[in-house]
């Protein structure tokens, strides 16, 4: 496993299908928005930016998830995103997917482990 990169937020910080943490990761196309949300236990983490349109989804900061905190979901058209893989399942994109980033969860809290591009 890579070592981690850079510190994202504590673990706390992240309830089941709360609300995300936002933060910047430099890709090969440049500095990127990016968020971290926890889903079925894990920091699940993706570039946020629509596969639709590439606008960030949240409608208020840190607002990723739907009403049931089951699926992500962009606040400007509706793409309904899965949080494990980052596919979208439901709205105008369907077939593509969001921008998966690698975190890690230790000592209590969340790690970015870098990004391809
Ligand atoms: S911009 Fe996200 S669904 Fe259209």
């Amino acid at each position: 496993m890579a070592a981690p990169e850079r510190l994202i937020c504590a673990s706390d910080d992240l309830a089941e299908g709360g609300d995300g943490v936002r933060f910047e990761v430099d890709t090969t196309s440049g500095r990127l928005p990016a968020f971290v949300v926890r889903f079925e236990g894990q920091p699940r983490a993706f570039v946020n930016q629509c596969a639709h349109v590439p606008v960030e989804l949240d409608w208020q900061e840190g607002a990723f998830f739907d009403a049931d905190g089951r699926y992500l979901i962009c606040a400007t058209h509706g793409a309904t995103y899965d949080p494990v893989s980052g596919a979208c399942v439901f709205g105008p994109c369907r077939g593509a997917a969001l921008k998966k980033l690698a975190v890690v969860e230790v000592d209590a809290a969340v790690w970015l482990l870098g990004a391809d591009g």
